[in-house]
């Protein structure tokens, strides 16, 4: 497989989209816009909501982006996992009312298995428990046999954040081998260790949150992608951890270099490089979206 950079990857991703009828559209501010359940846009969907909601009519029905996100649910693994980070770029492909499982689903294998080239054996869809339609789809169209196909219940395999659209998704991890596994029995798909990266999520979004746990059902079928893009050039790349693909890896070269460190000497030296390299792209993206720090608490709590 050709090791692709993260600047070929986003465009590969976006141009295949665009072929299949989705309108290419600039990522948005990391600011929400009207949406006072974020902080912070934290998923491609997320600017995005009034369209899957029907609220608002989108540009066309089919739309790609790449989009900032900043994610700090999970911050006390930055540094420490391989796929961690607060800020990362989401691609997405967007359904609004227009295709749903089937297409998704083959395109997610077409894209990751043909035009990118990964090892089809190494890959492993994961659905939602009683998602049989789904099940089908991976199993009798694109031909994953049934073992290699695993059942999550919510906390995995049914995506919402927060208030808003969401729905049952089906994820597809990739192998990275022994080397990044935990050793313990029963480390598989859905282990919490590094071995088995999730790559991709198709989220059919067919309800809506409002934001108490109540779901009401939309009145289109929708789909909504995401792929990390820095987590999808950690595979295609065969490096350790999304601090190693070539981009990053350059950020974090010269934080060595301004703080008279070398990578790879002393682990918690590791974690702190890796911590301020992640934080250094959380920030500036943070900034150039009229985002501004401040050490006074007044002023932090006068601009929510
Ligand atoms: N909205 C899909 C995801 O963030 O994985």
């Amino acid at each position: 497989m050709k090791k692709y950079g993260v600047n070929e990857l986003r465009k590969m991703f976006l141009d295949f989209m665009e072929s299949k009828g989705h309108l290419v559209m600039k990522s948005f501010s990391l600011v929400p816009q009207g949406d006072k359940s974020l902080l912070l846009i934290n998923a491609g969907m997320a600017p995005l909501k009034p369209y899957f909601t029907g609220a608002e009519k989108p540009p066309r029905t089919r739309v790609t982006t790449c989009q900032k996100c900043i994610r700090t649910g999970d911050i006390e693994n930055v540094g420490k996992t391989a796929r961690h980070g607060t800020f990362f770029e989401m691609l997405g492909n967007f359904s609004f009312g227009d295709y749903f499982k089937k297409e998704a689903i083959h395109w997610s294998w077409e894209f990751l298995t043909e035009v990118v080239g990964l090892d089809a054996n190494r890959l492993y869809p994961s659905i939602y428990l009683d998602d049989n339609e789904a099940f089908d789809i991976w199993n009798k169209e694109v031909g994953i046999p049934a073992e290699r196909i695993f059942r999550f219940g919510k906390e995995d395999n049914f995506w919402e954040h927060g208030a808003g659209p969401c729905g049952p998704c089906s994820e597809i991890y990739y192998d990275r081998g022994e080397k990044y596994g935990c050793g313990k029995p029963g480390c598989t798909v859905g282990c919490d260790c590094d071995r088995y990266m999730e790559v991709w999520n198709n989220v059919f979004t067919q309800f809506e949150n409002d934001g108490n746990g109540n779901y009401t059902t939309l009145k289109q079928k929708n789909i909504d992608t995401g792929m990390g893009l820095e987590r999808l050039a950690v595979v295609v790349q065969d490096v350790d951890s999304i601090f190693d693909v070539d981009t990053i890896c350059a950020l974090r070269n010269l934080v060595c270099e301004i703080a008279h460190k070398e990578y790879e000497k002393n682990y918690a030296d590791d974690v702190s490089i890796r911590l301020i390299t992640d934080h250094i792209r959380s920030a500036t993206f943070m900034i150039s979206d009229g985002i501004m720090p401040t050490n006074e608490v007044a002023a932090m709590f006068s601009a929510v």
